[in-house]
């Protein structure tokens, strides 16, 4: 198995595309720590989880707010005593036009979308650097890359979230700890079935397209570095 007796700490893994990226980490054998507010989705995952014979912890937490994240990683610590893998992937989308965006909005985006990572980076970062090993998958969106008509919030706080990527790598690469941003199109969901209502998700990724590619960064070489992944539709247009 790839991942066989490591530990991760997923956000926002109670359904979508984190649920699926713990049942995929699971499934090679990483044990798991379960984040998000709503309990009983986190419980159903959990028990999903069990299936493949390692442990899942859950711990329901707001991951905008500072005292649940450091109570999350406290946890995690010391359910499994290490931890190798961060994914920030808790996330939500709100989509309008730009006059329509209140300043509670844009800060409310900020606060999901990028702030909760650094927080989340921050409080597991003392015991990665004194082991002097860790990754942190940071997942992003297309939006992140490139504008899109009515996501100015959301955009920005994905573009900050890939300049974090970045900054990490370029801290971090002497304590060993490597740092990568996926950037997903369209993926079928609770949260892009509520921002775009009426766009037919027949071709849409799934959570398990990008599953897959959080494995890939999980698993990858020691010696290799990938800063950030753009995955699209394949039925969408190439980007220039
Ligand atoms: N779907 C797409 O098309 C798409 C494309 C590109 C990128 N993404 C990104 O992928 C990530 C996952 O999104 P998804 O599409 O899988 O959405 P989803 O199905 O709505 O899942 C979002 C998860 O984040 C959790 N969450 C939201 N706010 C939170 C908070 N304040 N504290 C803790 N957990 C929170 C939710 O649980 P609770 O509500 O119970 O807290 C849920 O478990 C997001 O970062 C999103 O921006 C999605």
């Amino acid at each position: 198995m790839l991942l066989e007796g490591k530990t991760a700490l997923i956000t926002g893994a109670g359904r979508g595309i984190g649920r699926a990226i713990a049942l995929a980490f699971a499934k090679e054998g990483c044990h798991v720590a379960l984040a998000a507010r709503s309990r009983d989705e986190l419980d159903n995952v959990a028990a999903e989880v069990g299936d493949f014979g390692v442990r899942a912890v859950t711990l329901p937490c707001d991951a905008t707010v500072l005292k649940d994240v450091r109570h999350t990683v406290s946890e995690t610590q010391a359910a499994f005593g290490q931890l190798d893998i961060l994914v920030n992937n808790a996330g939500e989308a709100k989509f309008a036009p730009i006059h329509e965006i209140t300043p509670e909005d844009w800060q409310r985006a900020l606060d999901v979308n990028v702030t909760s990572a650094f927080l989340f980076v921050q409080a597991v970062l003392p015991e990665m650097m004194a082991r002097r090993s860790g990754r942190i998958i940071n997942i992003s969106s297309v939006t992140g890359l490139k504008a899109l008509p009515r996501q100015c919030a959301y955009g920005a706080a994905k573009h900050a979230l890939n300049s974090l990527t970045k900054s990490l790598n370029l801290e971090l690469r002497e304590y060993n700890i490597a740092a990568h941003a996926i950037c997903p199109g369209g993926v079928d969901t609770k949260l892009s079935r509520e921002a775009m209502p009426h766009r037919d998700k027949a071709d849409w990724m799934t959570p398990e397209d990008v599953a897959h590619t959080a494995l890939y960064l999980a698993t990858l070489s020691p010696r290799a570095a990938v800063d950030i992944i753009s995955m699209r539709r394949f039925a969408s247009e190439p980007s220039a």
